[in-house]
C-alpha cells in the first residue's frame, strides 16, 4: 500500500470539572471536549522499521524518537496485531505543542488510523478506542471529534449533540505547559485554600446542564455563559501573564475567554466573524482562527 495521510482535529475542553486525585495518580472529571478546526495531518508511508518526522508550527519542540505519541500509537497497533511496526510517519504540525489542545494526542488518533490504512487491519472501531485509552485520555476524543462529554480520567466518551457553529481564536503562548504540572498546581491550591484533593474525599463531577444545552442550541452567548475550565486558575499561578492575555482577549470583543485544556493557550469565543478577525490581530504574536465542532481523525 502507498502512503496514506489522515487530518485530525485540535480540542478544547468548554467544560473541565476536576474532582479528586484517585490512587493511580489521575484525576476524576467531567468534561465536555468540543474538537475546533485546526488540524495535524499524519502521514504513514511504507518503511523498514519505525522512523518518525515532524514539519509546521513548533516543529524543534516535537519529540522524533520512540516518545512521540504517535510512534507509542503504531507500536501498540502493530503489537495487538502481530505485525512489525514498519512504517514512516510524518507529522504535518498546525495544532500548538504542549499548548493545552491535545495535539500529540491528535498526533496519536491519526498514526493508529494512518497505520491500520497502511498495514491494511481493518482494525474495529471499539479497538482503536480501546487503544486510543491506553495511549491517554484525550485520545479518544481525537478519534471521534465533534463534541462529547469526557468522564473516567477523560478517555470515557459520551456523544453530545451540537447546533450550530461556534468561532474561536486561539492565543498561543511561548513555551508549552507540562499537564502533569499544571493537575499538580490544581491539587496543590485547593490544600492551600483548607479543601482536600483527593477522589475520596471529593464528589464525583458531572456535567453542566446548561452548557450541554447551550451546545445542543448553538448558542454562542449561552456557551459563553457557561464555559468553565477548573485547572485555569493552576495554568496561571504556573503562568500569571494569561490573566493579561485573557483580558486582552475579552477587550478586543470576545464574548468569553478561558485557558485551553491545561493551558497555556487561550481560547476567545467570538461573537462572528469579523469579530474573530479584530481579535486575531489584537494578538500579534500569534492567533489562529477555528470553526467548531470539527470532524475526528479523518482518512483523507
Ligand atoms: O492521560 P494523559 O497521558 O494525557 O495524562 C497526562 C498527565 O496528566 C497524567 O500523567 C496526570 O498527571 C495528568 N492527568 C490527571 N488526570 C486526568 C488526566 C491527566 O491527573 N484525568
Amino acid at each position: 500500500m502507498s502512503a496514506v495521510t489522515v487530518r485530525v482535529p485540535a480540542k478544547v475542553n468548554v467544560q473541565l470539572s476536576v474532582g479528586g486525585r484517585r490512587p493511580d495518580g489521575f484525576h476524576d472529571l467531567a468534561t465536555v471536549f468540543l474538537a475546533v478546526g485546526l488540524y495535524d495531518h499524519v502521514t504513514a508511508a511504507p518503511a523498514d522499521g519505525l522512523r518518525i518526522t515532524a514539519a509546521g508550527r513548533d516543529v524543534a519542540r516535537v519529540p522524533l524518537d520512540a516518545t512521540n505519541l504517535a510512534a507509542r500509537a503504531a507500536v501498540a497497533l502493530a503489537k495487538r496485531y502481530g505485525v512489525e511496526p514498519d512504517v514512516h510517519l510524518h507529522i504535518d504540525k498546525d495544532i500548538p505543542v504542549a499548548g493545552g489542545m491535545a495535539g500529540g494526542s491528535a498526533d496519536a488518533a491519526g498514526a493508529l488510523v494512518a497505520c491500520d490504512a497502511l498495514w491494511g487491519l481493518g482494525a474495529p472501531r471499539e479497538e482503536l478506542l480501546a487503544l486510543c485509552a491506553e495511549l491517554g485520555s484525550d485520545v479518544p476524543f481525537s478519534l471521534v471529534g465533534g463534541a462529547a462529554l469526557g468522564t473516567g480520567r477523560g478517555e470515557i466518551l459520551t456523544p453530545l449533540e451540537v447546533g450550530g457553529e461556534f468561532r474561536w481564536v486561539f492565543a498561543v503562548a511561548e513555551g508549552g505547559l507540562s499537564t502533569p504540572d499544571v493537575y499538580r498546581e490544581c491539587d496543590r491550591l485547593r490544600r492551600a485554600g483548607g479543601g482536600s484533593d483527593l477522589a475520596a474525599d471529593l464528589a464525583a463531577p458531572g456535567a453542566d446542564p446548561a452548557l450541554v444545552a447551550a451546545l445542543r442550541e448553538g448558542s454562542a452567548p449561552a456557551l459563553s455563559a457557561a464555559l468553565s475550565n477548573d485547572l485555569q486558575a493552576a495554568s496561571v499561578s504556573l503562568r500569571p501573564a494569561l490573566a493579561g492575555t485573557l483580558a486582552a482577549g475579552l477587550a478586543a470583543g470576545a464574548l468569553a475567554a478561558l485557558v485551553s485544556g491545561s493551558g497555556p493557550t487561550c481560547a476567545f469565543l467570538a461573537p462572528s466573524e469579523a469579530a474573530a478577525t479584530a481579535l486575531a490581530a489584537a494578538f500579534p504574536a500569534g492567533a489562529y482562527p477555528a470553526l467548531s465542532p470539527a470532524p475526528g481523525a479523518t482518512l483523507l
